[in-house]
């Protein structure tokens, strides 16, 4: 599995499943969740208000992921995690380890090769981008992956990309 950086708008990724920093309600937001339902369009909160009529009536719980279609994203899917909120006292990095865990499980469900994360929780959601960018690289090292070949990280600012090369640099 080949783990890449890039800086830049996760939206315009052309990879099989973009990840989305979402939180619980799957209504949208600002950040990356705003960006992401803006580009692919009003039919990704339909399927999304359809995850909470079905699978998800109570919301989507910290750290799981579901996937819903990318409509007019390049990307096919959307794979949509809530990753921990550190300004709601969540600061386990096991809950943040799961968000990137669980939505490379479903990234093996659906069949995807190519995934697309961002920093999640690294925005509103209030964690300091170097823990986040140790956990989501030492999650992704440590899964098993088979059958996912590229796992891109698409970071948005310079500071945070600056986090996740010196996550990468080391072998912890
Ligand atoms: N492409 C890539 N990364 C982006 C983009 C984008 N278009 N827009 C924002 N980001 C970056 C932010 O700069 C930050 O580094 O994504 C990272 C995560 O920030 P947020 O989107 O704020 O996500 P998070 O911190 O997990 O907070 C989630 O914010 O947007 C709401 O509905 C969302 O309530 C949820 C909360």
């Amino acid at each position: 599995m080949d783990i890449v950086l890039l800086e830049g708008d996760i939206t315009t990724r052309n990879v099989d499943a973009v990840v989305n920093a979402a939180n619980s309600s799957l209504l949208g937001g600002g950040g990356v969740d705003g960006a992401i339902h803006r580009a692919a369009g009003p039919e990704l909160l339909q399927a999304c208000r359809a995850l909470r009529r079905t699978d998800y009536p109570d919301g989507l719980p910290v750290g799981q992921a579901a996937a819903t279609e990318g409509f007019n994203l390049p990307a096919r899917w959307v794979i949509h995690t809530v990753g921990p909120n550190a300004l709601a006292g969540e600061t386990d990095p096991e809950l943040l380890r799961q968000a990137f865990t669980n939505s490379l499980d479903v990234a093996l469900q659906l069949g995807a090769s190519t995934v697309a994360f961002p920093a999640i929780s690294a925005g509103v959601y209030g964690w300091d981008a170097d823990d986040v960018a140790r956990t989501a690289v030492q999650a992704v090292r440590n899964h098993p992956g088979t059958g996912i070949e590229r796992v891109e990280f698409v970071l948005f600012s310079e500071p945070v990309a600056q986090a996740f090369r010196t996550a990468l640099e080391s072998r912890d």
